[in-house]
């Protein structure tokens, strides 16, 4: 990453608007968008910006969060691109809170509770016709009240369709059908709930092992194949799982979401329960 990019004016006197002066801090700046968190007396927001790749796809997330319930959003333009201002959601992502478990530290307890919150906030969004499209460990934030989900660049539902430019979100947690989807080039690609569940699961193996869950290196894929040639191999439904058993018992039911077809997929509820039961 070189410098920071610069969060732009606009949004900053946005955000003073409802926080009052800000210290704004760098979180991320990577493929053309760039998060600030805006801390001020009365309130705390994040500060995303778009610009250059990321221009359009920042517009169309603060879109998404215009029209999904409960999300709150203040978005404009600026010389470089696009900026919103949405209200910061504290707390761990599921990542962080599966540190000690990769650690083999304990917190088995609090990290599963935490996976059936993400399931059952994923099963929120699927109840409300809309589709994620790019769960990944980092996009899942615990608050106190309940699980958030981030970075809705991508989603979509029947009264807002998907991007023509979507290919499918992290490649390391697509679903084979999506993979294939993406490679056969049809546009746009719809994600599916199915996909999200497979996604979700993808998620919480991660987060459990420290890895993504494919075995590239079983599959002959080195760690230089560009992401058409990993989304190809994917698509195949070849490329083994990991084997790490850190926690077998809660990646037995994981293991069977990554290895079944989408149509015998649990839903997000389903897998909320499955976990619960453990
Ligand atoms: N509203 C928010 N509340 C708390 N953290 C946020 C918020 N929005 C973004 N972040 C933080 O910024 C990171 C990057 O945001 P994200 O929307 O995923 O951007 P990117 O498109 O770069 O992946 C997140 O993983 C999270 O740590
Ligand atoms: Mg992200």
């Amino acid at each position: 990453m070189g410098e920071f990019a610069r969060c732009p004016d606009e949004a900053v006197k946005a955000a003073e608007a409802v926080c009052g002066p800000v210290v704004l801090s760098g979180i991320t700046d990577r493929r053309g968008s760039a998060v600030w968190k805006g801390t001020g007396v009365l309130a705390t927001v994040a500060i995303k910006a778009g610009y250059g790749e990321g221009e359009e796809i920042t517009a169309r997330e603060s879109a998404v969060l215009d029209q999904l319930p409960g999300c709150t959003v203040t978005a404009g333009r600026y010389d470089r691109g696009v900026w919103y201002v949405t209200p910061w959601l504290e707390g761990p992502s599921t990542w962080d809170v599966f540190k000690p478990i990769r650690k083999g530290d304990g917190g088995r307890e609090y990290a599963l509770a935490s996976a059936v919150h993400l399931c059952r906030a994923v099963a929120d969004l699927h109840a409300g016709g809309w589709v994620h499209s790019d769960l990944q460990p980092a996009h899942g934030v615990h608050t106190d009240h309940g699980v958030r989900l981030l970075d809705l660049s991508w989603a979509w539902s029947p009264s807002f369709p998907p991007s023509p430019v979507f290919q499918g979100g992290i490649t390391h947690l697509l679903s084979p059908e999506l993979a294939a989807a993406v490679e056969s080039g049809e546009r746009p690609v719809r994600a599916t709930v199915e996909s999200d569940v497979h996604a979700l699961a993808g998620t919480l193996w991660t987060c459990i092992t420290g890895r993504w869950p494919l075995d590239y290196d079983a599959a002959g894929l080195g760690p230089d194949i560009g992401p058409s040639a990993r989304r190809a191999a994917i698509a195949t439904r070849t490329v083994p799982l990991c084997s790490d058993e850190t926690w077998p018992a809660l990646q037995a039911p994981l293991r069977d979401v990554l290895r079944a077809p989408a149509e015998h997929r649990p839903t997000a509820p389903e897998l909320a329960t499955v976990l619960a039961e453990l």
